[in-house]
């Protein structure tokens, strides 16, 4: 084993001047919707949700972000289909009626448990750069990056999207129940309209310039130039037509198909923006079954989402740092406060450095997770104030590498699905086009990801490369962290969020909520949140959170209060189920 010494202390700065630039833009609205034309159940749901109740049930359940997709899910499982069956009609759905956030133009991961064989497997449906795509991309005549917006907005940044691809995998995994069925709730929901939720309207008045860059975009969502109001009922005739194509041929006609000829030609038209996007890239996507990565806390096996998502082995850092310490004081003790935030600031400072796509350069998963390398990292915080300086830590693995620290800003949006079924099926899939309404370019009713501004806009720093720099084929760092917590080999829950870099934090809070704190489910998912990346903790605005703004500031931390718009859902497995959804968002838990 090789350790890699001398790290040049001049990169340090750049990741926290990143997080900086990130921290600067706004996160992607809450809003809580009124759905109209739900069975009283779903309707039910949303009450308990308000009412800060967990919902219970024997059988199966579902949480996500909508309840017209819970139900579409429902229906499915209800029918006898499996976790797989339900996750295709749950996304299709959020495909239509959240556009914004997921949908067949993204890319998402799932972590998995298979009742049958006891395994939890992970599957890669992430966005892959081009094959024309170079380090340049998103750097100017002079070699310096982009503007944020000036590179997501066009054909620039779209990768090849994985979800089509990554349902019908699934369902040939796992499903039992005859594909075209599963498409059926988009496309009568696309042809019969929907409520247009108070989220979505409120997202795209915020968002109407962007929105019309595009034509077509702008003709979807501001229908005679006025962005769609809460309540409007909206069709997507497109929409209802990509998913009967796809319930025909399958994911083949995104991957060398029409669909995906449309795409693009979409990306490469776009004139002032134009995409290297091609319809090679297309035909070589493939879905990559990967080891699921488990860190162990407090008893239990932590598991999830290894590279190219830095999701497992961040929140896992951030447990294994917080293993020795008693956070049992809960949310608002100043002291777990800075441990949380400390234990965060270390994993983000690895995450920065190590976190790439592990096909294209060796990533230190084993060791960046070793229990004597965490315990030497943990040992930083055993002490009262903030730490001074945080830097990446030297794990042991076995290429003598060096990489600058990464530059890349995700900001906030995803989808997070939670699905037990009647089997024991677990399906925990984070889903995402990137940025609010992905690239701003629609095809067949839906809208094209931005997912490779994931990438560092800069290639090197000093000389010193960086992992997450673009390569042509490559996969995109990720925060997204789907998880499923193991006991004795059993799952004990699924949980995640969307949140852009903050998913690791939500997700470890939730995480800390449930074991340490000995919350219910609903109010896990409800914990005002405090959150650091590497730069300014945020305290979650309006809530009990930001009472610990004098206290952290005393202890040396630079605090901010800001909207903190987790989107958790989130299944516990005990005697019965218990399904939480986040207050935050639009979505529920709903089960039998
Ligand atoms: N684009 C959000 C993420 O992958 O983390």
């Amino acid at each position: 084993m090789f350790k890699v010494l001398g790290i040049l202390s001049v990169v340090l700065a750049g990741a926290a001047s990143a997080q900086q630039a990130a921290d600067a833009v706004e996160p992607e609205a809450g809003g809580v919707g009124a759905f109209d034309g739900l069975p009283a159940a779903f309707t039910a749901a949303l009450a308990a949700k308000d009412a800060g109740k967990a919902v219970l049930a024997s059988d199966w359940m579902i949480a996500a972000a909508n309840p017209h997709a819970v139900k579409a899910g429902a229906d499915v499982l209800a029918a006898g289909g499996t976790a797989a069956d339900a996750l295709v009609a749950v996304q299709v759905v959020l495909g239509l009626v959240e556009p914004q956030s997921s949908g067949l133009g993204g890319g998402a991961f799932l972590v998995w448990y298979d009742a049958a064989s006891g395994e939890v497997i992970t599957l890669d449906g992430r966005e892959t750069a081009p094959l024309a795509a170079t380090p340049r991309l998103f750097q100017d005549a002079a070699g310096e990056p982009l503007k944020f917006f000036d590179a997501v907005v066009g054909g620039r940044s779209v990768g090849t999207p994985g979800t089509p691809a990554l349902l019908a995998e699934v369902h040939a995994r796992w499903g039992n129940q005859p594909w075209a069925s599963l498409l059926q709730a988009g496309i009568d929901l696309a042809e019969g309209g929907f409520a247009v939720s108070p989220r979505l309207a409120k997202l795209v008045a915020r968002d109407a310039e962007r929105l019309a860059s595009s034509d077509v975009t702008a003709a979807y969502f501001m229908p005679d130039g006025v962005g769609v109001a809460a309540g409007d009922t909206l069709t997507n005739p497109a929409y209802a037509q990509t998913l009967r194509a796809f319930a025909l041929d399958g994911a083949d006609v995104f991957y060398g198909g029409s669909i995906g000829r449309e795409i693009v030609a979409t990306v490469q038209g776009v004139v002032d923006n134009p995409g290297v996007l091609s319809e090679v890239d297309m035909s070589i996507y493939r879905v990559k079954k990967r080891a699921a990565v488990c860190a162990p806390y407090r008893g239990h096996d932590v598991c999830g989402m290894g590279p190219p998502s830095s999701g497992a082995v961040a929140v896992g850092q951030i447990l294994a740092a917080l293993e020795g310490f008693d956070l049992s004081a809960g949310p608002q003790d100043l002291d777990v406060r800075r441990l949380m935030g400390d234990a965060a600031r270390l994993a983000f400072a690895d995450r920065g450095r190590y976190l790439a796509d592990s096909d294209y350069v060796p990533v230190p998963v084993t060791g960046l997770l070793d229990p004597a390398y965490m315990a030497e990292r943990a040992k930083l915080l055993d002490r009262e104030t903030a730490l001074e300086e945080v830097s990446a830590g030297e794990p042991a693995w076995d290429h003598a590498l060096l990489w600058a620290d990464d530059e890349s800003i995700e900001l906030p949006s995803t989808s997070h699905i939670s699905i037990v079924d009647s089997a024991g099926n677990v399906a925990s899939m984070t889903t995402t086009i990137e940025n609010g309404f992905g690239s701003r370019l629609m095809v067949g009713g839906f809208l094209l990801n931005n997912e490779l501004t994931d990438f560092s806009f800069r290639s090197h720093k000093d000389g010193v490369p960086i992992a997450n720099r673009i390569e042509p084929g490559k996969r995109p760092r990720s925060s997204m962290a789907p998880t499923i917590v193991m006991k004795d080999g059993k799952p004990v829950m699924a949980v995640g969020s969307p949140g852009g870099s903050r998913i690791i934090g939500y997700v470890a809070q939730t995480i800390v909520a449930v074991l340490d704190w000995g919350m219910d489910v609903q109010k896990a998912v409800s914990v005002p949140h405090a959150v650091n990346r590497f730069g300014t903790y945020d305290l979650e605005e309006d809530t009990a959170a930001v009472e610990l703004t004098e206290g952290l500031t005393a202890m040396g931390f630079e605090v901010g209060a800001r909207g903190l718009t987790s989107g958790l859902h989130v299944i516990a497995i005990r005697d019965k189920l218990h399904g939480g959804a986040d207050p935050r968002r639009e979505g529920i838990a709903y089960g039998r």
